[in-house]
């Protein structure tokens, strides 16, 4: 490989983007959010109508066609339908390639749930970025621009833990590259600190690796 490669994983609004892009950009090293593979083939199967849990046909050909950029990609109803295709055997084997691919010229920092234990075992450096589900759904809140002043802002914070429980649930203990931390890996509880500090955190594990 022509330079390190940073595996970032954990569960849904842990931080993890934020923190990978931002360790990408210190480093000079490419960035790859995979959560948008599956994402796209999940939106391709609620464009195409189909029910996600359903095995997927050609998505290398699908995905080629799909817009990685797409806002729309983002929206919660997406999330869902990824988590579904992700458990598919068939889908995750189409997708190794693809992110094996993107660290070879150079290396690369990449974010997801399965990095550091399956797609680069082994990878330079490894981080596992977690939260409580009650921190995580105040950020995620937040960032989608909620208002915590608003009279239905406990209800909806409830609302979202909840879906993100369930899909951290489903991502962890489906049977193919279930999301978890690698045994090699650096495990930063972010609850009690700001992006800043997570990323001194990162910068500080990774160096000493590197
Ligand atoms: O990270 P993000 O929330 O965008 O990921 C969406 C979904 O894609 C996750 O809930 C998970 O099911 C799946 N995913 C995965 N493996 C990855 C990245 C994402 O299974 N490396």
């Amino acid at each position: 490989r022509g330079g390190p490669v940073i595996a970032v994983d954990g569960p849904a609004a842990a931080g993890k983007g934020t923190l990978a892009r931002r360790l990408a950009e210190a480093l000079g090293l490419p960035y790859l959010d995979t959560g948008l593979l599956y994402r796209a083939v999940g939106r391709i199967a609620l464009d195409a109508g189909r029910d996600p849990a359903q095995p997927a046909q050609d998505i290398a050909h699908a995905l080629l066609a799909t817009d990685l950029q797409r806002p729309d990609l983002r929206l919660p109803e997406v999330a869902q339908a990824a988590s579904k295709v992700a458990a598919q055997p068939a889908v995750r084997a189409a997708l190794v390639e693809t992110q094996r691919r993107f660290a070879l010229d150079r290396g690369a920092v990449l974010d997801g749930r399965d990095i550091g234990t399956a797609i680069f075992p082994d990878a330079d450096v490894k981080l596992f970025i977690t939260a409580s589900p009650a921190t995580r759904a105040l950020r995620r809140f937040l960032q989608m621009g909620g208002d915590s002043t608003a009279p239905d802002c406990a209800a909806r914070l409830r609302e979202m833990e909840e879906a993100l429980r369930a899909r951290d649930m489903a991502d962890a203990s489906r049977e193919v590259a279930p999301m978890r931390a690698a045994a090699d890996a650096h495990v930063i509880e972010t609850d009690t600190m700001n992006a800043q500090a997570v990323l001194a955190e990162a910068l500080r594990i990774a160096q000493a690796r590197l």
